[in-house]
């Protein structure tokens, strides 16, 4: 292929990935972006086919057809629940890429390199490599805490800041050496290199969480970008350094909006230390009780509703665990043929991956529309008659406003308490994610709703119809 036809078609793949991160950024627009990726992705590789440099069709042309089958068919296989885990061996794969690519680049450079060009060379190999290394077996350990095979605990070593700074000054030491020795001279040191940031990707996941994994997948991804945009120095390819950069650059902010939002410290993330505090509570165990709670029962509450104009649903991972999309889609239909104004309020964490809710709610039909941002609907709960939180905890807790010694203190929530009525809907007195008290539940005009989410929407949804008929 001539090279401007090259260039022609790899500029056209960056500009449709770039269309489609932007579709990607809300729901209404998130298949166009895909469809985007995907003639992207189609123009890249078979540009990468018709390369002068590429000879054996046959092979490569075997190789995509295979991958393309396998991903597809564990794609369509995947359950939402297990998403995070397919996205860490993904990332797992283009880790090894990396590291792969870079040492067959070290042992046949395909050019002739003196002087500077030489070191520089040499050196985006060393990042290439690196970085690769730690998103492999990092994203390994991600997905393995992610699926039970290895405890969720933090293994929290001794000294392990200082063991982790450690090998980092070794990594930048042994490329001093590694730089000007031509292929293979300098293969101990780059294999020595690849065993270190192999350890320190373990160790850097080993510390942390399992229920933290999701930020952390979220940050692998970055660090797999990273490792493609060094991969496309190192070959001169421009495509890939695009590519790499939007990877890196998205993963990096998806990560800061998910420790910002769960009032974290991106850093503590990068160095392993994240999740390490241990929460008051373990989730899911009662909190220590702060009053009396005043419960609800079906008939009464589907009464409340039918009086209410202005309802904002809040669901929350019990939501997800119930599975109760459905019926709460069932529940916003019969509202809103009643005339009344049912809207959705999402945190950016609720649940236990970005984009939880949303995906949940599609599922169900619920319209777009209706689905609102915490920014979008915060200021609007004063005007708010009835509130379901529906399988919602920490994401609604106003100790995160006034509680400095809780441990979500500082987290932005949705301001649910300033709404006429709440009502939350949840199994019993569990605590959330975060293992603290919510001093919402004993307010004075809130409501518990005791049950399956699942099976108390279904009730208030044949109530409600009851009425109707009635
Ligand atoms: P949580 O605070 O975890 O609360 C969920 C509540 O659902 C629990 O209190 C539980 O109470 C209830 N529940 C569980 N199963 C239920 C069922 N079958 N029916 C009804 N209720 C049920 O959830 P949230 O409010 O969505 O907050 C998310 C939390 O996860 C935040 O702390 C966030 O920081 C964290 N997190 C989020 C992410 C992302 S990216 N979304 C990633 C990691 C961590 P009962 O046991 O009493 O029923």
């Amino acid at each position: 292929m001539e090279s401007s036809v090259l260039t022609v078609a790899y500029l056209a793949a960056g500009i449709l990935f770039i269309l489609s991160l932007g579709g990607l950024a809300t729901q209404q627009t998130a298949r166009r972006g895909n469809a985007f990726g995907v003639i992207g992705m189609i123009i890249a590789i078979g540009a990468t086919l018709f390369h002068p440099r590429v000879e054996a069709f046959a092979l490569t042309g075997g190789a995509v057809v295979l991958g393309s089958v396998i991903g597809a068919a564990l794609a369509a296989r995947v359950a939402m629940t297990a998403m995070p885990q397919l996205v860490a061996m993904l990332h797992s794969f283009v880790g090894l890429a990396a590291v792969l690519v870079g040492i067959s680049t070290y042992l046949e450079p395909g050019k002739d390199l003196v002087g500077a060009e030489h070191i520089v060379h040499q050196l985006e190999i060393w990042l290439d490599v690196a970085i690769g290394a730690v998103t492999f077996t990092g994203s390994i350990i991600a997905w393995a805490k992610l699926r039970g095979s290895l405890s969720g605990k933090p293994l929290l070593l001794p000294g392990r800041h200082l063991l982790n700074l450690g090998v980092v000054l070794a990594i930048f030491a042994l490329a001093v050496p590694f730089a000007p020795l031509h292929a293979p001279h300098g293969m101990a040191y780059l294999l020595t290199m690849t065993v270190l940031a192999c350890l320190l990707g373990v160790h850097l996941v080993m510390a942390i969480g399992g229920a933290d994994m999701p930020v952390v997948v979220s940050l692998l991804n970055s660090y797999s970008g990273w490792a493609a945009a060094a991969a496309g120095f190192m070959l001169g390819n421009d495509l890939l350094i695009i590519t790499g950069a939007l990877v890196g650059s998205s993963g990096a902010i998806l990560s800061y909006i998910m420790c910002k939002a769960m009032n974290r410290s991106i850093w503590n993330v990068v160095f392993g230390g994240f999740g390490a505090t241990p929460a008051k509570a373990p989730s899911g165990e009662p909190a220590a009780p702060q009053g009396e709670v005043s419960p609800i029962e079906v008939d009464e509450l589907a009464e409340a509703l039918e009086d209410a104009e202005s309802i904002v649903i809040v669901p929350g991972y019990g939501m997800a665990v119930a599975r109760a999309q459905n019926a709460v889609q069932d529940f916003t239909r019969l509202c809103q043929e009643q005339g009344k104004t049912v809207r959705f309020a999402i945190h950016p964490v609720a649940g236990r991956l970005p984009g939880h809710m949303n995906v949940l709610l599609a599922e169900a039909g619920v319209s777009y529309e209706c689905v609102l941002e915490m920014d979008e609907i915060n200021d609007d709960f004063s005007d708010t008659d009835i509130v379901l939180v529906i399988g919602a905890n920490d994401i609604c807790n106003p100790g995160a406003e006034t509680d400095t010694s809780s441990a979500i203190y500082g987290m932005p929530v949705l301001k649910v308490w300033e709404a006429t009525t709440t009502v939350v809907l949840k199994r019993g007195m569990g605590s959330g994610y975060a293992g603290v008290q919510n001093p919402l539940f004993f307010h004075d005009n809130n409501r518990m709703y005791f049950g399956d989410a699942r099976a108390t929407m279904e009730a208030l949804v044949t109530a409600l119809r009851g009425k109707k008929a009635a």
